[in-house]
């Protein structure tokens, strides 16, 4: 998780980096704690979405709908897994260690980033 994710958008970068966080305590967790910092993780995307979200409709950003859309896509795959993490930890387990971090990376790097490039003109 060595990559430099940072949009030079303080607002947007402080909550990335708190994603990271919650993401790095969860690889290392088990059991019921790994249970409740996948609902952290969960609740953390959720504001954090919103938040951008917030942002894209005060500034009227141009690729608004596609952003939201990944959005969706991200949470609706996060929440697939928690709800498997119920049953089948391993499964959810391989989720956090193999993939979510480089789905978050693919999405700064693709789509945050236009947004910050856009709204550092804005703002
Ligand atoms: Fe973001
Ligand atoms: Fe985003």
């Amino acid at each position: 998780m060595n990559d430099n994710l940072n949009l030079n958008i303080d607002v947007m970068d402080e909550t990335h980096r708190e994603f990271l966080e919650i993401l790095l305590k969860i690889q290392s967790s088990t059991g019921s704690e790994f249970v409740s910092l996948f609902e952290d993780m969960i609740n953390h995307t959720k504001e954090h979405f919103a938040f951008e979200e917030d942002l894209m409709i005060k500034y009227n950003f141009y690729a608004k709908q596609e952003h939201l859309e990944e959005h969706e896509n991200l949470l609706g795959e996060m929440n697939y897994f928690y709800e498997k993490s119920k049953k089948s930890p391993i499964f959810a387990k391989s989720y956090i260690n193999e993939y979510a971090y480089e789905k978050f990376k693919r999405h700064i790097i693709n789509i945050d980033s236009q947004l910050a490039m856009f709204l550092k003109e804005k703002m």
